[in-house]
């Protein structure tokens, strides 16, 4: 009891800070998103994304040894298509010889142990900006699903790791669990995102990607009907629970910071890795604060990559990376 217990004894100095320490971040922690254009030389930053840039597949090589050389191990690849090859299919997403499946192949050969996962939904594809077909103001769940899993399988045969399903289609774990297998990809992984939250937190990801929903008659505005209302908590648990029941090997919560409640709630409720997407939005609040000198970026950015970590994250996808490897010297 007080004054016999004093808690600052273990604040005291750094060393101690150090010594008692509960998270660390290592580079081990960090999936790293990357966007990908065709062409040639290109390296274009991502206005709402400071210091955030599209690759063409010549840069894609140099970043992936890049980061290998920095200690990071893993990537998420993202797609930027041309808007003459989408439509309401998806059709160019199963193109063997597309962005995606080169990406892949490019990140496989500049750098063969880095692990490769993809996203896996038709939103960077579709005419209308939606993961699944639009059919009558609405989005089609199990036609889209059966679209997924050959897409899914088309990335397996590219070289991919782990597919990341990121649409929150009814069963669709299920649908490429069971491709993978009938194709011989026994060993490719499965991350599920599967808390995934209808959020606004999304906005620079959409200008990254020139993916957001359009604006016509009998499309719908947003992405409501098949991601997660974030008032809810229950279903979060039961979406999961259902993923991992379906065969995936890493479940997602997304997006991070707002919903360290639901890491929590999650990494107490099932035995998979649970992995965390800090989002676009989080990035540029944060690059924006910073630009306007109202916060300090690296302690910011430090703080909420550890407050993630300590809710429960064992993987962190984030655009701070590199950024976090840097400040750690
Ligand atoms: C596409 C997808 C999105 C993100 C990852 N995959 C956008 C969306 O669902 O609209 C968001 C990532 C980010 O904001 O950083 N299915």
């Amino acid at each position: 009891m007080y004054p016999l217990i004093r808690n600052r004894r273990l604040r005291a100095s750094e060393s101690i800070r150090r010594l008692v320490r509960e998270t660390i971040i290592t580079p081990d922690d960090f999936l790293v998103p990357l966007f990908v254009v065709e062409g040639k030389g290109i390296k274009e930053e991502i206005p709402s994304m400071p210091n955030y840039y599209r690759l063409s597949l010549d840069n894609l090589e140099k970043e992936t040894k890049e980061l290998w050389k920095m200690g990071l191990c893993a990537v998420l690849l993202f797609v930027k298509v041309p808007n003459n090859l989408k439509d309401n299919k998806g059709t160019e997403a199963l193109n063997a010889e597309g962005l995606m499946q080169r990406a892949i192949k490019t990140v496989k050969d500049a750098c063969p142990e880095m692990l490769v996962m993809t996203d896996v939904a038709l939103d960077p594809y579709s005419a209308y900006g939606h993961d699944g077909i639009v059919a009558e103001g609405q989005i089609l769940n199990d036609e889209t699903a059966e679209i997924l899993a050959e897409m899914s399988v088309s990335h397996a045969q590219a070289g991919a790791d782990f597919v990341a399903p990121s649409d929150m289609m009814d069963g669709r774990i299920l649908s490429i669990r069971e491709a993978l297998e009938d194709e011989g990809f026994q060993n490719t992984g499965i991350m599920s995102y599967s808390a995934k939250y209808a959020s606004a937190f999304y906005g620079p990801f959409r200008d990254a990607l020139d993916s957001a929903p359009v604006d016509i008659a009998n499309v719908p505005k947003d992405k409501k009907t098949y991601q997660m209302d974030f008032a809810n908590r229950f279903e979060a648990i039961r979406e999961t629970q259902m993923d991992i029941d379906e065969g995936a090997d890493i479940v997602m919560v997304k997006p991070g910071l707002a919903y360290l409640d639901i890491v929590r709630e999650i990494k107490n409720e099932v035995d998979v890795p649970v992995a965390v997407y800090q989002v676009s939005g989080e990035y540029a609040m944060l690059k924006a604060a910073a630009e306007k000198g109202w916060l300090d970026h690296d302690a910011v950015m430090t703080e909420q990559l550890i407050a993630i970590k300590r809710a429960g994250a064992n993987i962190i996808a984030s655009y701070f990376a590199k950024d976090f490897i840097r400040v750690m010297g």
